[in-house]
């Protein structure tokens, strides 16, 4: 491509490190619509002939089949998608293929491709997140009523709905779309036209390639529009957060699936055997689930300090933007996969989950403020009496509503047998009614309002 300026090739480890085409060519479509935008244009501006852009269209469109139907070889010696498709396209239609990169350079062409390649992944992305926030939901709706223990420091708690528990991930998932469509807002600039790094004049409409590309407005300063990769660290900061989040929840898959908990039965399509021990039932997927964000949280660590004290405007560092993150929203979107798979199958175990709700002394807090509530005692007061008797119900190696009456009382004379009827899970559970809380109305109110949400 500049054999002008050169007299020998590359070494054999220049063409190593200097290739992209390995990895970047799993941005071809976004590149062939990028040339296509880009051609339109230049004739549109009476830049290029009719009859050249005609013919490079339709060169575009035969590498796009070819390369959809594994027709094309890629070149190492072309070093990179571009550079692929523009030699491709130079042999199918000859001269007037060295007539598109008019007015365009490989920085404002990689920038956009990469651009329109975040920004399909996001839209992918949101999708799937949308289809596992509606798989949790219509579980936590079926189990809404299902007792379960509530932790802190993963101490019992409180008592809390397995639908409930649920729930908390469609929220944070429904944030975690927040953040990526946020990001899809700032991203949707288009860089095609800044060319190498300070635009052309050549007499280009970015406005119209903005717009046949679906970008919102061109950007406005020619350096920022090649060295921006802003986009990809936005992007990869909301993978890494959401993975985060089912990572939470594939930890406690582990723990609730565990013989000790045995709180859930994961199904066999997502669990595998021992090749020694022939009990085992192990909850891999959840293990890789949790695991996967390491090389989603490390593509954005590689990314940002591949950026970091860049001076302006496109750097060949640059070129490290593309292979770890293309891997992070691949494992990201297998990582939504495996948990809604997981979820769909989830078959939480009714007794033990109730069983284990009351154990702990989980309902405490219910006597506590049953104490506030009728007796009138201030909370701190309720409070000390209330650890008194949980230290009796400990001595006796007793439930709180096993504890007699009377050794109630011997701590605080008020107390009568009405407290009894707070200190079941149940109970607990049932009156949790404020906004935001366990009770399965609620529940099974913001289900069905999400259900009906992601519907639409
Ligand atoms: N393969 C390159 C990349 O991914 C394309 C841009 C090359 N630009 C350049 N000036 N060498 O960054």
């Amino acid at each position: 491509m500049w054999g002008g300026r050169f007299s020998s090739a590359p070494d054999a480890i220049m063409e190593e490190i200097n290739a992209s085409i390995d990895f970047d060519k799993a941005m071809f479509r976004q590149d062939i619509a990028g040339s296509k935008a880009h051609a339109a244009m230049l004739e549109a501006q009476g830049i290029l002939s009719h009859e050249d852009v005609a013919k490079i269209v339709h060169g575009l469109d035969t590498i796009l089949r070819e390369i959809e139907t594994g027709q094309f070889t890629f070149s190492r010696q072309l070093e990179d998608i571009h550079m692929n498709v523009e030699a491709r396209l130079r042999e199918l239609i000859g001269d007037a293929a060295g007539r598109l990169h008019t007015g365009r350079s490989r920085n404002d062409q990689v920038a956009t491709d990469f651009k329109l390649w975040v920004r399909d992944t996001i839209d992918a992305l949101d999708a799937a997140l949308a289809g596992l926030q509606k798989t949790l939901a219509e579980k936590a709706l079926e189990h809404a009523a299902v007792f379960m223990p509530g932790f802190t420091h993963l101490q019992s708690a409180q008592p809390v709905t397995f639908g409930h528990h649920l729930m908390a991930y469609v929220e944070m998932l429904g944030r975690d779309r927040g953040r990526f469509a946020d990001a899809r807002k700032r991203l949707n600039e288009s860089p095609l036209g800044a060319a190498a790094l300070a635009g052309t004049s050549f007499p280009i409409d970015r406005d119209m390639t903005a717009k046949a590309l679906g970008f919102d407005r061109p950007t406005a300063n020619s350096l920022d529009s090649v060295s921006d990769r802003d986009f990809v660290l936005e992007a990869l900061s909301a993978a890494t957060i959401s993975a985060m989040h089912l990572s939470r929840f594939a930890e406690e898959l582990v723990i609730w699936s565990s013989a000790q908990f045995r709180f859930v039965h994961l199904s066999d399509k997502f669990t595998t055997g021992s090749s020694i021990m022939p009990q085992k039932r192990n909850p891999d997927a959840a293990e890789l689930v949790r695991a996967k964000i390491g090389r989603i949280a490390g593509a954005y660590q590689a990314l940002v300090i591949v950026m970091k004290g860049l001076p302006l405007a496109y750097s060949k560092d640059m070129q490290e933007d593309k292979e770890q993150a293309f891997d992070a929203f691949n494992a990201f979107s297998l990582v939504i996969a495996a948990t809604s798979g997981m979820v769909a199958d989830l078959e939480p175990n009714e007794k033990t989950l109730a069983k284990a709700a009351g154990s702990g002394f989980a309902t405490a807090t219910d006597l506590a403020d049953w104490l506030v509530r009728v007796l009138d005692l201030p909370f701190r007061d309720a409070h000390h009496v209330t650890g008194r008797i949980v230290a009796l119900a400990e001595e006796l190696n007793c439930d709180l509503h096993r504890v007699p009456l009377a050794d109630m009382q011997a701590i605080e004379p008020k107390i009568t047998k009405d407290v009894l009827g707070v200190l079941s899970v149940r109970k607990s559970v049932m009156s949790r009614v404020s906004y935001g809380g366990t009770a399965p109305a609620n529940v099974r109110k913001q289900a069905k309002r999400w259900i009906r949400a992601l519907e639409r």
